[in-house]
């Protein structure tokens, strides 16, 4: 079996999911269950044995190692973070508990557990950390790529708490052995992401007669990928990469937030008839240190692991919008109460 932390959260979610539909090889999943992490996200596994939850915390050392004990999973994928990034602006502090201390203690347990196996077992077992492209800044217009060759020049508290947890990942591999690899992927969209992101917030905002507030001039750009193709790039890592190594994912796919949203605004009204969600483009305040341009370089991990994107943006726009259209009760369910408080928050009243 596997180790899955942050597996209640968006990308855990859809990984846990993938993983059961591919394979039947037991899953536990342990996470602490923050605003982000919802439960509802693999209510189609309620009775399926295969998926064992543990709420909990990587920062606890005990209980990590205490699980790792008595499932003794052959490996460890670690979504567990803080990720949004205003939030981390607000308020950093959860993001230097969980990314950067909670990695530690996670890595610390897993090398003590690794440190006692033999044989297949310790050769064969993997700790796969998952990381983001923001640990390499902010591009230029016309630059080069994020390769996995460039330095590390984080700008947020939330990109600098997850570039120290890739350095310790890292150091543990360097230092002890551990058989670790890193991911750092560029922005995901999909199916089970928190309205506090920029696709579904404008989603959800679409539909209920809202403002959907653009910061800044509009013209940041992101490079997007589809979930569930990070997940399948999450398997090929964790089956053929090489320890040691990290690996970037992206989906080759850049586009300024304005012509994202307009985009997204295009695939509402051909799918909702009569929803007129462009009318409501809204510039609002631009985020404090506003990274201009991300972009990912990804002929590493298609070249040595024959890795690629399935879906085009489109395709993975358009499924994007169905399933927000067809699960009305999971957004509902997700934007009562805490949620309203952190829109109230980030944004201007008047605004959203
Ligand atoms: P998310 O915020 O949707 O989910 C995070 C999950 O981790 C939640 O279920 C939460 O309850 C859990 N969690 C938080 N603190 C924990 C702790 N101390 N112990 C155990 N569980 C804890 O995040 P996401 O968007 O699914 O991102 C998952 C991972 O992928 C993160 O490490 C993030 O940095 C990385 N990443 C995200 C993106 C993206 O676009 N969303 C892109 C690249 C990398
Ligand atoms: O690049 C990978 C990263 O992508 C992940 O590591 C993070 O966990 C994930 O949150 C995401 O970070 P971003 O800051 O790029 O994503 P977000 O959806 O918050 O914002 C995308 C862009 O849209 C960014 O330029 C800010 C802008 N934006 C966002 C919101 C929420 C707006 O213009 N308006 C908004 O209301």
């Amino acid at each position: 079996m596997i180790l899955v932390t942050g597996g209640a959260g968006f990308i855990g979610a859809n990984f846990i999911l993938d993983w059961l539909d591919c394979s039947d090889e037991p899953v536990v999943n342990l996470d602490k269950l923050t605003y982000a992490g919802n439960l509802g996200n693999l209510a189609s596994l309620k009775r399926d044995s295969r998926h064992i939850f543990v709420r909990g915390d990587i920062g606890d050392r005990d209980l990590v190692l205490s699980l790792l004990n008595e499932h003794r999973p052959r490996a460890i994928v670690n979504f567990a973070a803080e990720s949004h990034v205003d939030r981390s602006i607000h308020g950093p502090a959860d993001f230097i508990a969980t990314n950067i201390v909670g990695t530690f203690a996670l890595l610390d347990a897993v090398r003590a557990y690794w440190t006692a196996l033999a044989g297949d077992e310790r050769t064969h077992f993997r700790f796969v950390h998952i990381s983001t492209d923001e640990v390499y800044g902010s591009l230029e217009p016309g630059a080069p790529s994020f390769a996995e060759t460039n330095s590390y020049a984080p700008n947020s508290p939330y990109s600098a708490s997850k570039a120290s947890a890739d350095h310790l990942v890292r150091a543990y591999h360097h230092t002890y052995g551990l058989p670790t690899l890193t991911t750092n992927c560029s922005n995901n969209y999909g199916p089970r992401q928190f309205p506090e992101k920029l696709i579904p917030l404008m989603l959800h905002n679409g539909l209920a007669g809202k403002p959907l507030p653009i910061y800044g001039d509009g013209g940041n750009v992101r490079d997007w990928l589809y979930v569930g193709d990070h997940c399948a790039a999450i398997r090929t890592v964790l089956e053929r990469g090489a320890p040691g190594e990290t690996y970037n994912v992206g989906g080759n796919a850049e586009i300024t937030n304005l012509n994202l949203v307009r985009t997204l605004c295009r695939v509402l009204g051909e799918l909702k008839p009569g929803c007129d969600a462009e009318s409501r483009i809204t510039f609002v305040r631009d985020r404090a240190g506003h990274d201009r341009r991300y972009a990912i370089d990804a002929s590493k991990i298609r070249r040595e692991l024959g890795w690629e994107p399935r879906e085009t943006f489109e395709s993975g726009i358009a499924r994007t919008v169905r399933w927000y259209l067809d699960n009305a009760a999971w957004l509902a369910a997700v934007t009562s109460g805490e949620y309203q408080k952190w829109i109230s928050l980030n944004y201007a009243a008047e605004v959203v």
